[in-house]
């Protein structure tokens, strides 16, 4: 009898050209009426949740630090709610903290944080400073959760709310050249599954997402081992699944209140499953992809 795979594969009926002309209309959107702030929204993963949730009914706040792409992304949204622009730089302390004083004055609640915005890494652990492992760790782990904690107060104020946490395979195994990436999303898993224990009672909920291959920008803004962004090269994304139909399943996957949502292209989430069914042969597996990463 065959293994029972952990790690169905994931649903694709969310994909949001299917959704029938006209829903919504008719008082069915899905997320009406919700207050949602989303980090890394000037671009893939976090610009394709802006222009689902706003289609949905959601009232936005879009971060990331390149103003000019958050007016494209805003320009681009056709929802009935409004949309604000507040860019700054996730890393920046004082800036971090400003922003969440003005979304939360703005709105007298806030229903969904997404801490979408990251950065990737393209370099192997021992060609990597500890510079570098450190500012991954700042974007990818810290700064999440220092904005978790700056709305957190308002949330258990108003006895709900949601974070919507991008994780990554990367934060369920290990992948070669990135391991500081990895370490980094292998944390937020322990931060948020922890807040979300602590919250239950409080009705706030964790939806963390481990996802894979998507289209983004994500390995052209990875970081070298120096610091240096890797910049195009061949092997990217770009066959990935679209932004918007996983931001369709993430818009399930928050109404359904899931606390992990797998969400990727088959090819992407092999590994995951091979891990579970057979470690010895995971490792074999990421060995040789390894060895690939440095013949390129
Ligand atoms: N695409 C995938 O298949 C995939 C797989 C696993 C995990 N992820 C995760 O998905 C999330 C989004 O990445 P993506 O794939 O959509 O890549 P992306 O296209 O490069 O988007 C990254 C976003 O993060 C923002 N950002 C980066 N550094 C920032 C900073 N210091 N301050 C504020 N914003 C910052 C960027 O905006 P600015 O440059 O304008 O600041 C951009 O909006 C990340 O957490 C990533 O780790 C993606």
């Amino acid at each position: 009898m065959g293994l029972k795979d952990p790690f169905p594969a994931p649903r694709w009926h969310g994909r949001y050209d299917m959704i029938p002309a006209g829903h919504g209309e008719q008082g069915g959107m899905k997320l009406q009426g919700q207050v949602i702030w989303i980090t890394g929204a000037s671009s893939g993963v976090g610009e394709g949740m802006a222009r689902v949730f706003h289609r949905e009914g959601a009232s936005l706040v879009l971060s990331a630090r390149r103003q000019a792409e958050l007016e494209r992304v805003k320009a681009s949204c056709q929802g009935p709610g409004t949309i604000d622009i507040l860019p700054f730089d996730i890393c920046d302390a004082a800036a971090r903290a400003a922003a969440a004083q003005e979304v939360l004055s703005r709105h007298p609640r806030l229903d969904v944080l997404v801490n979408n915005a990251g950065i990737g890494q393209r370099a192997a652990a021992r060609d990597t400073t500890l510079d570098v492992v450190r500012r991954i760790m700042e974007i990818d782990f810290f700064a999440p959760v220092a904005l978790a904690g700056l709305v957190l107060p308002r949330m258990i104020e108003q006895q709900s709310g949601r974070f919507v946490v991008t994780s990554s395979v990367a934060g369920k195994h290990a992948v070669p050249h990135h391991s500081a990436y990895c370490a980094a999303k292998h944390a937020l898993h322990g931060y948020f599954d922890t807040l979300r224990v602590e919250h239950l009672r409080d009705n706030i909920h964790v939806t963390l997402l481990v996802i894979a291959g998507i289209r983004s920008n994500v390995f052209r803004h990875a970081l070298t081992g120096s610091g240096a962004e890797y910049g195009p090269s061949s092997w990217d994304n770009r066959n990935g699944m679209p932004a918007e139909d996983c931001a369709a399943l993430v818009v399930d996957g928050m109404l359904a209140n899931e606390q992990e949502l797998v969400i990727g292209i088959d090819q992407a989430l092999q590994a995951m499953r091979l891990r579970e069914r057979d470690p010895q042969a995971f490792l074999e597996r990421m060995a040789g992809m390894m060895q690939w990463l440095e013949s390129r």
